[in-house]
């Protein structure tokens, strides 16, 4: 039997069972979620770090925070501080943010512009590629090492795999990711008809955060099931019809809905100094949105006039914080004449957000409760949710795509 174990609150063991997967693997009415430990317990989390976040593609940060040749973003996925750097062939690399010679940290701004990167203790060199450049005083005092004398030596940075889709990056921590175009295509076919190379990122920012699991926090965006009850502005925005629940692809999760009539009025305001939507897009998806939320914690929803990318970054077993990007298109959609249409786009999210705020304490509170054993689901729902907890408990047992390749 394949068992992982982690502590529950309390210091007793349990652990991913076979019976927990097994409940897992059953259709939506008769399956139960992960345990409640698996959304509160610090130990859990550490194991998330390691099996899950370490092994998949993380989303890091948006390309656009980096842009410039020299420019380093300092990142920390899954307990790994990292420094994203732009190198002067205008690639984004990744590396562990740590000098390879006695274990310096490199970095300590959270953002910064540089043309070599030298570490502050022994000042070894290193170039935005991340090879070592040069010592001083290697070889003794005054007797200083320069990039002409290392031949054969190979020295630079630890890299880890970067990968950049649109204006997002992502990072494998372990190294054992499958391929990141084979991880992206369910993703890239989801979005087929949609033009985001059309969108540049606007100054709009957001971060809230939410007191519960990171895991939570994710369901709750994908559950469309609580719109009608919680989200009165969205509810009057999404056609009845075409409301479902997420469906799988890959690790992912992939969803749409087509708008009411006013719903369009609020996506792609066309009636005044609207925002504009993407160019030669279909009439039909003129009316319709289309999410993607990648596993673990990623999310783009592309709209016909804006796109929201959407971070889930777990800051403790009970605490997440949401980060999101507001992109529009081309130049036209950035200028004074739209910031009305922007604002509003904005305010929108930050009340759908603070209506998600309270529900997401009250899952994690839920959790707190020994009754509660993985719930009672609907199978019209919640079976997003289920392979969202599917994907977890393999990744946790290094199983099925986790499997240790
Ligand atoms: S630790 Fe960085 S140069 Fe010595
Ligand atoms: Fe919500």
């Amino acid at each position: 039997m394949n068992v992982v174990a982690f502590p529950e609150p309390g210091g007793v063991w349990q652990s991913v069972s076979d019976q927990v997967l097994e409940q897992l693997g059953r259709d939506t009415s008769l399956a139960r979620g992960l345990p409640n430990a698996a959304f509160t317990d610090g130990a859990f989390h550490e194991l998330e770090k390691a099996r899950l976040f370490s092994r998949t593609w993380s989303f890091a940060a948006p390309a656009s925070s980096i842009g410039d040749p020299g420019d380093i973003l300092s990142v920390e996925i899954a307990g790994h501080p990292l420094i994203l750097v732009r190198g002067h062939d205008h690639e984004v690399r990744a590396f562990h943010n740590v000098c390879p010679h006695r274990g310096a940290r490199l970095v300590t701004e959270s953002r910064c512009s540089r043309t070599v990167l030298t570490c502050p203790y022994h000042a070894w060199s290193y170039g935005l590629d991340g090879v070592l450049k040069g010592r001083p005083h290697y070889h003794g005092h005054g007797r200083h090492q320069t990039a002409c004398d290392m031949a054969g030596e190979d020295v630079r940075l630890f890299a880890v795999p970067c990968r950049q889709w649109h204006d997002w990056v992502f990072v494998n921590i372990d190294g054992k990711a499958p391929d990141f175009e084979s991880f992206m295509a369910p993703v890239e076919e989801h979005f087929n008809g949609y033009d985001i190379t059309q969108f540049r990122r606007s100054d709009q920012t957001m971060a809230v955060e939410f007191a519960c699991n990171w895991k939570l926090a994710v369901e709750n965006y994908c559950d469309f099931y609580h719109v009608f009850s919680v989200h009165p502005a969205l509810d009057r925005m999404m056609s009845p019809q075409t409301r479902q629940s997420m469906r799988e692809s890959g690790c992912h999760l992939l969803n749409g809905y087509a708008f009411t009539a006013s719903g369009r009025g609020i996506a792609v305001d066309d009636s005044g100094p609207g925002l504009p939507s993407q160019e030669g897009i279909d009439a039909d998806l003129e009316l319709s949105t289309r999410y993607a939320v990648l596993f673990p914690n990623f999310a783009v929803n592309v709209y016909p006039g804006s796109i929201q990318a959407v971070l889930f970054e777990p800051l403790a077993a009970d605490r997440t914080i949401m980060r999101m990007w507001f992109y529009y298109v081309g130049d036209a959609a950035h200028a004074s004449a739209h910031a009305e249409s922007r604002d509003a786009l904005y305010r929108e999210w930050v009340e759908l957000n603070n209506e998600d705020k309270d529900i997401c304490l009250r899952l994690q509170e839920g959790r707190a409760c020994t009754a509660y054993d993985g719930g009672r689901l609907a199978p019209h729902w919640d079976r997003g949710t289920v392979h969202f907890h599917r994907q977890v408990a393999h990744a946790i047992r290094r199983e099925g795509a986790f499997a240790e390749p």
